[in-house]
């Protein structure tokens, strides 16, 4: 008992520990002095590896600017020019969605229920006519292109302003094949201003009437010479 070590239990002795251990050593390999060369086909990947991802940083970054969209772009031109004057043409074709509804995306309305736009004597005509039309709406017999109509259209001068009313109009002027000059905000406000005093929407005599008169102003430059006679009367 003296020469046996007293923190090992009966089972545990030393002939015991060196069987338990030889098959950890024939296991398992001893540790070997030196360098070994790493592996070169793992240091060519990891190689590879970084170069592509520079090369991926490099063009994918978007020159770090937060607000590029479009990260393969060259520099920060990106965001260039957002305030352009609005072109009336592309104001006039957004705010022809509140038209759409009842003179259709081409124009052509509805037979016997929306007259068409296009071709429209009241449309490419008197643009004075026309502006009034938009600002105070129409209702009753009407005939456009030799059709008959007796709708009622709503008026437009609380929802959009002098140019927004310019837009609509040079926009179905010069869509669908119409040809007509552009209408001025200036002429939207000086009709706005003579039309103020009138509630309700035009007949189609109350409007003949009023277009066959003089502005008030002299003409602005915008206004063609009327190009024909006033249309024909409702009945
Ligand atoms: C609720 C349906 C409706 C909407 C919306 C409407 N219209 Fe009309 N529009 C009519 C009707 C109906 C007439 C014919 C009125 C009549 O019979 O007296 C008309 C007549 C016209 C005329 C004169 C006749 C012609 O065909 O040339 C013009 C110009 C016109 N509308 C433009 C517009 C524009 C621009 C808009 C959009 C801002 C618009 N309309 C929105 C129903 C509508």
């Amino acid at each position: 008992m003296s020469d046996q070590n007293p923190n090992l239990r009966s089972d545990e002795s030393p002939d015991r520990i060196m069987d338990l251990h030889q098959s950890v050593m024939r296991e398992q390999e001893e540790p070997t002095d030196g360098l070994t060369s790493s592996p070169v086909l793992f240091l060519l990947g990891c190689f590879f590896l970084a170069g592509w991802c520079g090369y991926y940083i490099g063009t994918n970054s978007g020159n770090w600017e937060g607000n590029v969209f479009n990260e393969k772009i060259g520099s920060g031109a990106a965001a260039a020019a957002p305030s352009a004057p609005q072109d009336p043409m592309v104001l006039g074709k957004e705010l022809f969605g509140n038209c759409l509804q009842c003179h259709k995306e081409n124009g052509m309305g509805l037979p016997g229920e929306f007259p068409p736009l296009v071709a429209s004597e009241f449309v490419t005509g008197d643009s004075r006519r026309l502006t009034g039309i938009l600002l105070r709406g129409l209702k009753g017999e009407l005939t456009v292109n030799g059709a008959k109509y007796n709708g009622e259209m709503p008026a437009w001068r609380d929802a959009f302003n002098d140019e927004e009313i310019a837009a609509l109009a040079t926009y179905i002027r010069n869509t669908w094949g119409n040809k007509a000059p552009p209408v001025s905000k200036e002429l939207v406000a000086s009709t706005r201003k003579e039309l103020a005093e009138q509630s309700g929407s035009w007949v189609a005599e109350t409007l003949a009437a009023w277009a066959a008169t003089a502005p008030p102003v002299p003409a602005p430059a915008a206004a063609p010479a009327p190009t024909g006679a006033a249309p024909p009367p409702g009945k």
